[in-house]
């Protein structure tokens, strides 16, 4: 299609827990060692919130942080995407509660629920919003607190996940921005990655308490094979209709929920380690907020410098796999 407007980053920012849980403090909660979780998921420590403390409130500190490095005030944001699996309750959606957090007034408001492909998937809604001239701005946001749906007692799924946020303003720009995208997805195979108690197909009741439906459920080994496949087909797609090549990619962000994931994604892509950012053993996998805060912290080690091409691709529940190449 062709395009009216270059839409590009203008600012980010991130938020992150202070808590921090070690494999070692996981060996004293489950059957597990910091050696299997190292080796087979590259994972090292993940951070947590205090109970209790909402999406919002770590959404709308990564989003005061992104404001200000937009130099935009909250009351100038046209739009708030809210990327999440944990949302503060079901309704209203945590985008309003971001909204009334950090002022932003003057903003339309929704969620998207496309688990760890879900700020990818924000980010290309806000283009098009932004693209259209509907829009002049918008706020993307990432977040997760994962640790409230994490079963503690279930060692295949508790070593992977931890909580976070990340936030990025998205605006109009001069040269580069994004060049594009990909999304897909998969209902069909729902059930390999999924939460399925507290909705209207499993209310909430005793008998889903009991049955502990109301925690992530994973079958680990098919979900690996899935976003193997799909992760390196979403990037591969998404470079292409830019008119590159892989060899084109200055530096990949990828879903940070395995390294052996990453690593063999970068494979096929034909990539070398230097161009892949990593972050997934000080974080685990924070589904959502996984491909921001990765790329506020490789803005911040200063991995990224201007004219470079950035890709960011990601895979989760539903399944959902999405990408985009951005010239930064
Ligand atoms: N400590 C020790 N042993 C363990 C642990 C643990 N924490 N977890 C599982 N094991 C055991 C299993 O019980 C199994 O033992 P068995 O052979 O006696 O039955 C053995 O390790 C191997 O289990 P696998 O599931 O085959 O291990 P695998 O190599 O596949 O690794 C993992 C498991 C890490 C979960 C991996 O499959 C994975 O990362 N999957 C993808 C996760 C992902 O990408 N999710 C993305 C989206 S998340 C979202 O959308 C919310």
């Amino acid at each position: 299609m062709t395009r009216k407007k270059l839409v590009g980053i203008a600012g980010l920012g991130m938020y992150v827990p202070k808590k921090v849980l070690t494999n070692r403090d996981l060996e004293k909660m489950v059957d597990t060692s910091d050696e299997w979780i190292t080796t087979r998921t590259g994972i090292k420590e993940r951070r947590l919130v205090q109970p209790g403390t909402p999406s919002s409130t770590l959404a709308a500190k990564a989003a005061n942080k992104a404001l200000e490095s937009a130099n935009l005030k909250p009351e100038e944001i046209e739009l708030i995407i809210v990327a999440t699996i944990t949302p503060d309750m079901p309704f209203p959606s945590t985008s309003c509660f971001v909204q009334s957090k950090i002022g932003a007034k003057n903003a339309a408001c929704f969620d998207i629920g496309a688990a760890c492909s879900g700020f990818i998937y924000g980010l290309v809604t806000a283009r098009h919003f932004i693209d259209s001239g509907m829009y002049k701005n918008a706020l993307v946001i990432g977040v997760e607190v994962l640790t409230s749906v994490t079963d503690y007692t279930d060692r295949n799924t508790c070593v992977l996940f931890g909580d976070g946020a990340g936030a990025a303003v998205l605006g109009p720009v001069t040269s580069g921005g994004i060049l594009s995208h990909y999304l897909g997805a998969d209902g069909d195979l729902a059930n390999l990655l999924y939460l399925p108690g507290g909705g209207s197909c499993n209310p909430a009741s005793k008998d889903t308490l009991k049955n502990r439906l109301h925690y992530i459920k994973m079958s680990g080994s098919e979900v690996f094979k899935s976003a193997v496949r799909l992760m390196t087909d979403a990037a591969t797609r998404a470079v292409c209709d830019a008119n590159l090549g892989c060899k084109d990619i200055s530096l990949l962000i990828p879903h940070q929920a395995n390294i052996r994931i990453i690593n063999s994604v970068r494979q096929r892509i034909g990539l070398p380690e230097d161009k892949v950012y990593l972050n997934v053993a000080k974080y685990g996998n924070v589904s959502a907020a996984s491909t921001i805060i990765a790329l506020c912290e490789a803005v911040k080690e200063k991995r990224i410098k201007k004219g470079d091409i950035v890709v960011l691709v990601a895979f989760g529940a539903g399944f959902t796999w999405g990408s985009i190449v951005l010239k930064w």
